[in-house]
């Protein structure tokens, strides 16, 4: 309920959002804004961050004005304004502010690090706090976070998922009546070898990518195995449910593989063809398979849309995946950045 006579004349408040890594995958949308076609499962990383600051005054001009890191940014500006306005159609009291953002991340540009989920989401957590002046539904805290879920879709798909803790589910799945296309939700159900899950993100190339996202989901539109691939993930979903609350390891292994190597295989086959992975990316599969065959020790991959590898294994498995990595940053030169499965976005500051 929007109770206009309410709104603030000036509002502050910082949120920090996290980034994070999808075990099964949302490529390809369905008719909709921002509709998935299919359900997806992210693991919510701790280190990867957007702290952005929000300040706003009452001014009958709508206007925005974006920095990150310290500097104005144009092509910011332009995406958040675009989806401000498209917030606007929910909440129209968006429009009568005028708005200042500070933005930073604690990652560098294109680590393949998805930026676009951690500064969506800190950005809709932004709005989602000021609505609260004048919206009280959003006084309570599971509605609150639904509907920032609601908002970062609508910024950017995967955003959707950012402002949860742990591990977040996104997109309508026939197997289950409560994940929705509109909003994620949190999956408690966590084995406790799964919980703190490692991510040691090996920067195989930090090039920009070559294809956008946005662009990147258009080719699933046409796409031979269109069907197939939705009805796949879909099942994908509900089999790393499981797994991640039996605690199944080999079968963890086993899916998440498989389902960064179809993601990368739609890519190629799409029409234009992608390949994204670089001859390193594919290098360091093989030794790690290799050295999981040697050593029994527990560590698979995963992989955004670009050619950097993503390290997944359980943190009581640190001491037996260091040598591994510590070769890729000493022998191979490369730089590897360490997360891990965190808590989810955090309220910095908030001055009314
Ligand atoms: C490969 O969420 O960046 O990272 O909704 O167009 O902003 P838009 O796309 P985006 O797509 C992410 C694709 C992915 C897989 C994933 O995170 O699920």
């Amino acid at each position: 309920m929007s109770h206009s006579t309410n709104l603030p004349q000036s509002f502050h408040c910082i949120w920090s959002s996290p980034s994070n890594i999808a075990l099964i995958k949302y490529w390809g949308k369905a008719a909709g804004v921002q509709i998935p076609a299919n359900s997806s499962i992210s693991m919510t990383l701790k280190k990867s961050r957007t702290i952005t600051s929000m300040k706003v005054e009452l001014n009958p001009d709508f206007s925005v004005h974006y920095n990150f890191e310290g500097k104005r940014n144009n092509k910011f500006e332009q995406k958040v304004m675009a989806t401000i306005q498209r917030l606007a159609q929910f909440s129209p009291e968006l429009l009568k502010y005028s708005y200042q953002f500070e933005s930073k991340n604690t990652f560098p540009h294109s680590a393949g690090i998805a930026s676009s989920a951690s500064s969506m989401s800190a950005l809709a957590l932004c709005l989602t706090s000021l609505r609260q002046k004048w919206d009280a539904s959003l006084d309570s805290e599971m509605v609150f976070f639904k509907e920032a879920s609601k908002w970062a879709r609508l910024g950017s798909g995967s955003a959707a998922r950012s402002v949860y803790p742990k591990l977040a589910i996104w997109g309508a799945n026939p197997a289950y009546n409560h994940f929705q296309n509109e909003y994620a939700v949190v999956e408690k159900d966590i084995h406790p070898l799964f919980e703190g899950l490692c991510d040691s993100i090996v920067l195989v190339d930090t090039e920009e990518k070559s294809v956008s996202s946005t662009a990147g989901h258009s080719l699933m539109n046409n796409h031979p195995y269109r069907e197939l691939r939705f009805n796949n993930a879909n099942l994908g979903v509900v089999s790393m449910k499981k797994i991640l609350s039996l605690g199944d390891w080999d079968a963890f292994c086993e899916l998440t593989e498989k389902e960064a190597l179809e993601l990368h295989s739609l890519m190629m086959t799409s029409s234009p063809s992608f390949i994204l992975m670089k001859p390193k990316t594919l290098e360091l599969i093989q030794r790690l398979r290799d050295y999981r065959a040697q050593t029994g020790a527990k560590i698979c991959f995963t992989l955004d849309a670009g050619p950097n590898l993503h390290l997944l294994y359980p943190s009581s498995e640190k001491a037996k995946t260091k040598d591994f990595i510590n070769v890729i940053e000493m022998r191979d030169g490369l730089r590897v950045i360490h997360d891990e499965m965190g808590d989810g976005p955090r309220l910095e500051e908030l001055y009314e």
